[in-house]
């Protein structure tokens, strides 16, 4: 970092209570407290206040402010969301380090925080505060260890009319869309767990306010839809990790304690490790690099709570203070040869992703040993002499890990100087232009932007166009959101059919905190106004907030590790919520780093200040797209039509009517017959399926429906990724198909009206199980879901007088009262439960 300079952080936030004070809870046990002080909490907010009016400067912060009302709260308090820049909180200069604060004013206007979140806190190394030297230098224990996280943050406060108070990092509330928020899902978990002990919000409330304190927990919840079937373990929920006094310096209570609240007021605990001993500390995180793993499974790194001071000769006071230890390299290079020896035992493919030459080199070595000795593979499958097995490689090789792990990929793999097609993974409004036009004027590279090109097939001419630019310049950016895996893979596809040397880097901006990413790019767009060629916002804003909620809804995150994302030469990850300036930097970093002879410097800071103001300031596209609004049918007259010829042509559509999968009637036939031909099975069994054969009334053909255009105002997000999926792939594909999905065929359920298959669906690759499998922090979401409360196959019905969608109904009736002669309905199981293909089309209306 620039002037390394020792990050004590300012006068104010230093004003630090000299000795902790402690209260008394209510079994009696010492819990550190200290009340507001409102002048101090005014002075922050003051300064708060003024960084927001002064912009950002140079040289100054700007902290960003959002003010939200309380739900639920009967004298209507609002609350105000402060947050910085990521790179302001390497400052020293900032009234406070918070990262999720709320604030808000009581009654008589007396200034309150409401929401006080943790220090940012740094790596390892990554400030000078978090070197090992200063660490052992200036801290004490206990050193309290727990895994880096991997849900959203939640906050939960009480206020002063006694509203708990429930937020996300940034936000609290309903979304505008009604969707589930990360702060309501949180909420829900909390009526749910007061509820099992007899306790209520107001209670939380009261106690939290008593304490002065903030709970901060992580949200951990898989789904955020409920389901029929619940499978697996339940064990969704609020994590405790913290709670923190609201005053403007850090102090948070030791984990013990934090523990115990947990167990009163029902949050899961989240799992500590304690350490009295900076040496054992180091020794211990270095082993779990070493490995990689800990208590069995992958981690991602430790974040370490201790006391650290300013002046370690003892004299000045300790302050909570946290940093955080992330694996790194040499230790991913590790992993990747101990995944990749696993695979070369089991005879699995293995995509390399870095360190291409070196693992190579690693793997034939691993293959001579392992063909040697025949011991050694079985033993490695079972975890055994992984580690001995690298250094003896590394031996061999003389050579450290973190040399091996710094060896360019030069001698194997050509040096790139140019073809390199940098791919935005974004929505609406990440700053992708912005960015975009920063590279071009700072490195004249090229630069195509989807929005200009209208017309049919715009897929394949967007393509033509990037590599058109490749023949001029030597990279171009594809300025288009690229927010589904289908249009990422038939980018990487297309290119690398036309163009073999072509280097394709993905920007993916990652969408992890939702509600502060919907904030910034609605504010941004909203601020932009007509400026665009698609959005115009200034124009009609309802509309447009839709069309951003749409891409934010349909956004599949990038996972590297499977297709397509697999295909991109590299991935460099960016904030959507930082700055473009701060986005901008980072890739021309990353490109420098990955690519040297590529990039082959980094422009100065001013240089790329000026690109970004340029952007921001000039840019006005020459082109404009009438949207067709799907809503409203608009009368086609000539004037019109000239002018949507010049912009997007509308096509006359068919509009989905419902989404299907599709099934070979054979298995469904002769899964049927096999059932009902059991020579044990009492005849009254098959009768109705004997009648309905009888009278030709078993169905032609079978299907499984995921989803009827009448339920799409239950679920717009899915229909709206259903209707878009059915316009993009379905409209590229000749057969119509949009996927594959397995359909497991469960038992036949019935009465003397209808008969119906219950059926279970199984996603037919890893990718089509979670869409969203490359961010934990976003919910697993199947690629295709099924909205009815069975999934099912209708067989038949008794006449025309009863609709195949009556299916709905006889299966409501059969999970509440069950199969049997009381009921009147009749239950089979299929045995075997043979798996079916089915192919996945949207099905149009007529
Ligand atoms: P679409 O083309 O609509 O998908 O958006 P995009 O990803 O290309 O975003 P764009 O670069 O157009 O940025 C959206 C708006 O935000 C524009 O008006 C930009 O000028 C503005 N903008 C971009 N980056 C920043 C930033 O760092 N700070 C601020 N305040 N505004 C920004
Ligand atoms: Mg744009």
């Amino acid at each position: 970092m620039e002037g390394a300079t020792e990050m004590q952080h300012n006068s104010l936030a230093l004003k630090y209570t000299a000795s902790t004070e402690y209260a008394k809870d209510a079994a009696g046990m010492e819990v550190p407290y200290v009340s507001q002080d409102p002048q101090q909490t005014a002075t922050v907010v003051r300064g708060l206040d003024e960084s927001t009016k002064k912009g950002r400067g140079r040289g100054g912060f700007s902290a960003r402010k959002t003010k939200y009302s309380v739900d639920g709260s009967p004298t209507g308090i609002t609350v105000d969301s402060w947050r910085f820049q990521e790179s302001d909180y390497k400052r020293r200069d900032l009234p406070t380090y918070a990262r999720g604060l709320f604030t808000t004013r009581t009654q008589n206007n007396v200034p309150e925080i409401a929401i006080r979140g943790y220090d940012k806190f740094f790596n390892i190394n990554e400030v000078r505060e978090t070197a090992w030297e200063h660490i052992m230098e200036r801290t004490k224990g206990p050193y309290e260890l727990s895994l880096k996280e991997n849900g959203c943050i939640i906050f939960i406060s009480g206020l002063e009319d006694d509203t708990l108070l429930v937020c996300s990092k940034h936000s609290t509330g309903e979304r505008n869309d009604a969707s589930a928020s990360h702060a309501k899902v949180g909420e829900r978990h909390i009526e749910r767990q007061l509820e099992r002990l007899g306790k209520t919000k107001q209670d939380l409330a009261r106690e939290l306010r008593k304490r002065n304190a903030t709970a901060v927990a992580e949200l951990c919840d898989d789904s955020f839809e409920e389901h029929i079937l619940a499978y697996g373990p339940d064990n969704a929920g609020l994590y405790l990790h913290g709670i923190n006094i609201n005053i403007p310096e850090f102090m948070t209570y030791p984990s013990p304690i934090v523990q115990k609240f947990a167990e009163d007021w029902g949050f899961i605990k989240t799992g500590l490790i304690m350490i009295d001993d900076i040496n054992e500390v180091k020794a211990f995180l270095e082993e779990v690099a070493e490995t990689g793993a800990h208590d069995g499974r992958d981690v991602e790194g430790f974040v370490i709570r201790c006391k650290m001071t300013s002046s370690p000769d003892g004299a000045g006071p300790y302050q909570d203070w946290f940093f955080k230890y992330k694996f790194e390299e040499p230790y991913l290079m590790f992993r990747q040869w101990r995944e990749a020896t696993k695979a070369l035992i089991s005879g699995k493919q293995f995509k390399l992703r870095k360190h291409v030459k070196i693992t190579e080199e690693y793997l034939l070595y691993a293959r001579q040993r392992l063909a040697a000795d025949r011991t050694l593979g079985k033993a490695y499958q079972q975890n055994h002499g992984i580690i001995k097995l690298r250094n003896d490689f590394l031996a061999h090789k003389n050579l450290r890990g973190s040399d091996a792990a710094n060896l360019e990929d030069l001698g194997g793999a050509p040096t790139v100087t140019r073809d390199v097609i940098l791919v935005p993974i974004a929505t609406i409004g990440c700053g992708k232009t912005t960015i975009g036009l920063a590279l071009t004027s700072l490195f004249g590279w090229g630069h195509i932007q989807n929005d200009n090109i209208t017309g049919p097939k715009r897929p394949p001419r967007f393509t033509k166009a990037l590599l058109d630019q490749l023949d001029e310049y030597p990279a171009v950016f594809a300025d288009r959101n690229n927010a589904m895996r289908h249009e990422r893979k038939q980018l990487l596809t297309d290119v690398k059919m036309q163009h073999t040397t072509a280097r394709l880097v993905a920007l993916n901006f990652v969408h992890s905190d939702i509600d502060a990413i919907r904030q910034v790019t609605q504010d941004r767009v909203l601020a932009r106004g007509d400026n665009h060629q698609t959005i115009q916002a200034a124009t009609d804003m309802g509309k447009v907030v839709g069309i951003m909620e749409g891409f934010i809804q349909r956004f599949e995150s990038c996972n590297p590790e499977r297709e397509p994302d697999a295909g991109f030469d590299a991935v460099i990850d960016l904030d959507p919520t930082a700055g473009s300036r701060e986005n901008l930097e980072i890739v021309i970093k990353e490109l420098h780093r990955q690519y040297p002879s590529f990039v082959k410097e980094i422009p100065s800071a001013e240089d790329m200040d000026l690109a970004i103001q340029a952007a921001l300031d000039g840019y006005k596209p020459d082109l404009r797209h009438n949207i067709p609004d799907r809503s409203k049918k608009t009368p086609n007259n000539k004037q019109q039509h000239q002018q949507q010829q010049a912009a997007e042509k509308p096509k006359k559509k068919k509009a989905l009517e419902y989404m299907s999968v599709d099934l070979p009637t054979k298995d469904i036939l002769t899964a049927l017959e096999k059932t009902f031909s059991v020579a044990s099975l009492a005849p009254a069994k098959s009768r109705f399926f004997k009648q309905l054969q009888g009278t030709r009334r078993v169905q032609p053909k079978f299907h499984v429906t995921l989803m009827h255009r009448a339920s799409a105002k239950e679920h717009p997000d899915l229909w709206q990724r259903y209707a878009f999926l059915q316009d993009t792939d379905g409209a590229i594909h000749p057969d119509g198909r949009l996927g594959d999905l397995g359909v497991q065929l469960e038992r036949v359920v019935f009465d003397d009206r209808i008969m119906a298959v219950v059926v279970r669906l199984v996603p037919a690759s890893q990718e089509d199980e979670n869409v969203n499998a490359g961010n934990p922090a976003l919910p697993a979401k199947p690629k295709w879901e099924c909205v009815n409360r069975v999934a099912h196959v209708t067989v038949g019905t008794r006449d025309d007088a009863v609709k195949p969608k009556e299916s709905n109904d006889l299966l409501a009736r059969w999970l509440e009262q069950g199969s049997g002669e009381k009921t009147g309905i009749g239950e089979l199981l299929i045995e075997g439960k043979p798996l079916v293909k089915g192919v996945v089309r949207g099905v149009l209306s007529r």
